[in-house]
């Protein structure tokens, strides 16, 4: 069997970033054709570990990012779209799994050590936030998923999902299925600058192209493009490294040869930023506007995505409470069956 199990937290709307990161190998993942199994889940419990306050956003969010799914055509017909806290096993599965690892170990966690860096929680740490990678552990597990495609910066929650899983094993005898990560094999897409030039397109970064942006807004996000600030005349010699233009144009261009020879051209001088720019908006657009036609369909009909949503949570459930039950019974604590 081939599993897949992948998820968003609804933070906000899903960006480029995602979208080479991760939406993009999904959906070739999901047309391959060869996974038995695919899940997607929209992981609104995690997104309430360091956003308690403001469940009303999280609501909202599950389905902008529904709408995002969608429109990169994630086929309901072909991967299980859910709801995570409506899978009452996921937080059971958590409560057993927090036995086995040491909150040392979960502050040592690199993904978490930069989260709480960046929220600044400094010693209030919410005990929900720091637990999560169990809870994503349990996210993975609960569903026998073998391969989890997601960005460079969630290696560390696979890590130590599997050390979990050794351990529920090594305890409990063979329960738990061990998961591989599944990264992009265009390095440049595994981590995605912002529009900025920084390492990270993020939201709170506030350097984003989103997938729901209009034509007009993402034109003038690409006109600001941080390139070489060097490069003032035309005919200066350009530099690529670190010019996001081209770094985009490296995840987003399937024409590698055309990406070849600009770059040579504007290596040697005498190809304008503004040229670059023009090229990279036709690629992103031929690539946005049947995202965003799509999105527009699916935003008009707003019970059709519930619906969805509610089935693929039915279905998601009945696989996540029949592992359940498996590793209740290899635990010994299934006292009335
Ligand atoms: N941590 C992921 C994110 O921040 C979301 C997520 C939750 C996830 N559970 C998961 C990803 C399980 C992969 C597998 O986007």
């Amino acid at each position: 069997m081939k599993t897949i199990l992948t998820g968003d937290r609804p933070t906000g709307k899903l960006h480029l970033g995602h979208y080479v990161g991760s939406l993009r190998e999904r959906v070739k993942l999901q047309n391959s054709g060869e996974y038995d199994k695919i899940f997607i889940m929209i992981a609104d419990a995690q997104a309430l570990t360091d956003h308690a306050d403001n469940p009303a956003a999280v609501r909202e969010n599950i389905f902008n990012v529904a709408l995002d799914y969608l429109s990169v055509e994630l086929d309901p017909a072909k991967s299980t779209i859910f709801i995570q806290s409506q899978i009452p096993a996921l937080f059971e599965l958590t409560a057993y799994y927090m036995n086995l690892v040491t909150v040392s170990r979960l502050e040592r966690n690199p993904t978490v050590k930069n989260e709480i860096a960046q929220k600044n929680f400094e010693t209030s740490i919410p005990a929900g936030f720091l637990c999560y990678p169990i809870s994503q552990a349990a996210d993975i597990t609960a569903f026998d998923a073998n391969v989890v495609p997601v960005g460079e910066d969630q290696a560390p929650m696979l890590e130590q999902a599997r050390e979990i899983v050794r351990k529920m094993n090594e305890i409990y005898g063979e329960v738990l299925i061990e998961p591989n990560i599944y990264l992009s094999s265009n390095e440049t897409c595994r981590r995605l600058p912002g529009i900025d030039g920084k390492a990270k397109m993020s939201k709170t970064l506030g350097n984003c192209i989103y997938l729901s942006d209009d034509s007009k807004t993402i034109s003038a996000k690409v006109r600001e493009m941080y390139t070489d600030p060097l490069h003032i005349k035309v005919t200066d010699p350009g530099h690529i490294e670190g010019n996001v233009v081209f770094t985009y144009l490296d995840a987003f261009c399937e024409d590698k040869a055309t990406v070849a020879e600009m770059k040579e051209h504007y290596q040697r001088g005498g190809l304008g930023d503004v040229k670059v720019k023009k090229f990279l908006l036709e690629v992103l657009e031929e690539i946005l506007t049947p995202i965003r036609a799509r999105r527009a369909e699916y935003e008009n009909n707003p019970d059709e995505v519930m619906k969805i949503l509610k089935t693929g949570t039915e279905i998601a459930n009945e696989k996540a409470a029949e592992v359940l039950n498996r590793v209740k019974r290899a635990m010994k604590i299934n006292y009335f069956e």
